[in-house]
């Protein structure tokens, strides 16, 4: 355990621009929480910080485009976001917002004390503006290509394909977001953090100080310092944030992401009035969770800020995880390929834990992971249900069975017994050692030994049978499953909570210390425990698979918003155009073409005759609903056989990108034979 007082977990503050994902909970919140409830159990003070992001463009924007305010947005998502966290248990001690007076106050109070110590420099510079709406186009309020990598939808700040983080000023061809203009250079004055200044402490303080952090996070703020700091500008032009707290300034913001981090002190402040005990005494450890994209500004930015200011405790360490795909794929919250959190708690009710564990067990914590719904159902199906609920269930059952649910007495131990129960503390240590230096995916398997060590012991040792032979072996056999039932709700209290909570209603067990973890008679002989029910249950195909057609909904979405027109064809002369004869006919018989997937023959009243032709849309249309329908005829088109039916002409449709296709029906119903021009 560290050799720290007390600990302040901070937790990334999410964007309240939309709701949360798995992606979300995966990289940043579940181990947090894991992490916190651990520290918790072994009675250390310990604070877990979380809170709404609510400054920045994309929040102006999303307001823009919906004709609502930004507070409105705001209001809206940190709603959903925080019922979603508090369904799933992250055991934030406070959730707080960065809209909030508290938040203003003490984000103006850290930027006017840099401004006032001379910590900042001024400087006035030329920056892209939007003429037509009269604004300067911070951030992602302007798009245009990658220098680095051409892609064409590069924001202002970063590249979201090639992940460079970018200045406005450097995009090729830029387009302000609002009007779609091209806009224009004008001088506007901004404060910059020269960060310059701090390189050199920078590179003590984490190059030479802090090796021990995950090589992910080591690796980014060492690339980061070696190709040179720059200053970076802490303000922006825009209406939305924290009013620059400088006299006669006016219009003008701090950057989001110079108030953001602030964010973990406000909710501090808003919690209690001994806050400073958790961020300016050295007896306390900070530790940011959060994901791979924040890890400049967490360990290089936001740590430089409190340094400027000087009374302010740095992080410990910053375990940042990398990301989580869904299916193989990025998660986008603007492509909507996500499980968002608050549809998962719909579809999947009481079923938190089982989310959190395979969140755990496959996270993202050394390399991008993918999560896929199949995984999801076979870590259910083959680990919760078949090795945790499976040993628990049977523990219970039996002590029910044979001894009415009293803990039995046990006898003389077998050298296996013996070794059974050894095994308990040498898992502790393991949990320990991975928890502790931030290894939670590996920590949750350790604790997952457990388990598998209770059903491997009654596999074994086969109660069921020796009952009939020797029933008091088979009390030992019980109170030492038994001992390992009680440790579980210890073992993986951290992990599956409300699971916990459940099995210790069932054991008639109190909450235990961690320390208690590996003790062999937690419960005593006579104990009455009560009747179980299941852990868990199966997840069963047909459930992933509704789950699968979701996201192929969603696939076939996006690429039919994300599909592009074909280019025009070549101009033709209007003598060309009018050699075309197209008619509005009336549908008057329609049949399927035997023996074809994609025929229908159909009869058509033209104005000029009534004429069979043969068309290829059967897959999209039934015969009967195109009865009475008008319809564009090309009349004039040389008539073909097709299977055996002679077509005289063409019915016209729309080709959709997915290829699907759509008859061409006048507005309102005309005369049939009129021509189409
Ligand atoms: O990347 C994000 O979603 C940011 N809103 C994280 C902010 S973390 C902290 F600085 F507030
Ligand atoms: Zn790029």
């Amino acid at each position: 355990m560290s050799k720290f007082k007390r600990t302040l977990i901070t937790t990334a503050l999410p964007y309240a621009n939309g709701p949360i994902h798995i992606g979300h909970l995966a990289g940043v919140y579940v181990p947090a929480d894991i992490y916190a409830r651990y520290l918790r159990l072994n009675n250390k003070e310990v604070l877990l910080i979380g809170g709404s992001d609510e400054h920045g463009v994309p929040i102006t924007l999303k307001a823009k485009n919906e004709g609502i305010t930004p507070q409105d947005v705001v209001d809206k998502f940190h709603g959903i976001i925080k019922d979603s966290f508090q369904k799933f248990g992250i055991s934030f001690d406070v959730y707080s917002r960065t809209s909030s007076k508290i938040h203003h106050e003490t984000a103006s109070e850290i930027f006017k004390k840099l401004y006032d110590d001379g910590k900042l420099i001024e400087k006035t510079s030329a920056q892209y503006y939007d003429e037509e709406n009269k604004q300067f186009l911070a951030d992602r309020y302007i798009t245009g290509t990658c220098p680095k990598c051409g892609f064409e939808k590069a924001y202002g700040d970063q590249c979201e394909s090639c992940g460079t983080s970018l200045s406005p000023n450097e995009l090729i061809n830029p387009t302000s977001m609002i009007s779609g203009n091209h806009p224009v250079l004008k001088e506007t004055k901004h404060w910059y953090l020269p960060l310059d200044q701090y390189e050199p402490w920078l590179k003590e303080w984490i190059l030479e100080g802090h090796k021990e952090w995950k090589p992910n996070v080591y690796g980014q703020c060492k690339s980061w310092i070696d190709s040179g700091l720059m200053p970076r500008a802490v303000t922006r032009d825009l209406d939305w944030g924290v009013p620059v707290p400088i006299e006669g300034v006016e219009g003008k913001v701090l950057y989001v992401w110079f108030d953001a981090p602030i964010g973990y002190i406000s909710a501090t402040k808003e919690l209690t009035p001994e806050w400073e005990k958790y961020w300016k005494d050295p007896e306390t450890r900070m530790l940011h969770f959060i994901g791979k994209d924040n890890i400049v500004f967490h360990c290089i930015i936001f740590p430089s800020v409190l340094k400027a200011e000087g009374s302010y405790n740095l992080p410990e360490n910053v375990p940042a995880n990398e990301f989580l795909n869904l299916e193989n794929e990025k998660i986008s919250t603007s492509r909507n390929w996500a499980v968002w959190l608050h549809e998962y708690l719909e579809d999947f009710p009481g079923k938190e834990d089982v989310l959190k564990y395979v969140l755990t067990a496959n996270a993202p914590e050394t390399k991008d992971n993918d999560f896929t719904w199949k995984d999801f159902q076979t870590r259910n199906n083959s680990e919760l249900v078949a090795v945790l609920g499976n040993f628990v269930n049977r523990a219970l059952v039996l002590t029910q069975k044979y001894y009415d649910g009293v803990v039995p007495e046990r006898g003389e131990l077998t050298d296996y017994d013996k070794a059974t129960l050894a095994a308990m503390s040498t898992i502790k240590a393991e949990v320990d050692k991975s928890l502790e230096t931030f290894r939670i995916r590996e920590s949750l398997k350790n604790a997952m030994d457990l388990a598998r060590l209770g059903n491997k012991y009654l596999a074994d040792e086969e109660p069921w049978k020796v009952v009939k032979t020797d029933a008091e072996r088979v009390k030992t056999i019980m109170n030492i499953s038994l001992q390992i039932t009680a440790n579980l709700t210890i073992c993986l209290e951290p992990f599956l909570p409300f699971t916990m909570d459940k099995l210790r209603g069932f054991l008639n067990f109190p909450k235990m210390d961690w320390d208690k973890l590996g003790e062999t008679d937690l419960l005593k002989a006579g104990h009455k425990t009560n009747k179980p029910e299941l852990l868990f249950e199966k997840i069963e195909d047909n459930v992933i698979e509704a789950q699968l057609q979701k996201l192929q909904d969603t696939k076939k979405a996006n690429e039919l918003a994300e599909a592009k027109a074909a280019p025009a064809k070549e101009n033709i002369e209007f003598d060309d155009f009018s050699k075309i004869d197209i008619r509005v006919g009336t549908v008057i018989e329609a049949e399927k073409v035997a023996k074809t997937k994609k025929l229908l023959k159909l009869l058509n009243d033209t104005g000029i005759d009534q004429r069979t032709v043969v068309s290829g849309i059967a897959e999209y249309y039934k015969p009967e609903v195109l009865i009475g329908k008008q319809v564009s005829i090309l009349v004039n088109l040389a008539p073909k056989k097709l299977r055996g039916i002679e077509s005289q002409g063409m019915i016209l449709c729309a080709e959709n990108a997915d290829g699907s296709l759509s008859i061409v029906t006048p507005d309102s119903e005309v005369k049939p034979g009129s021509e189409i021009r």
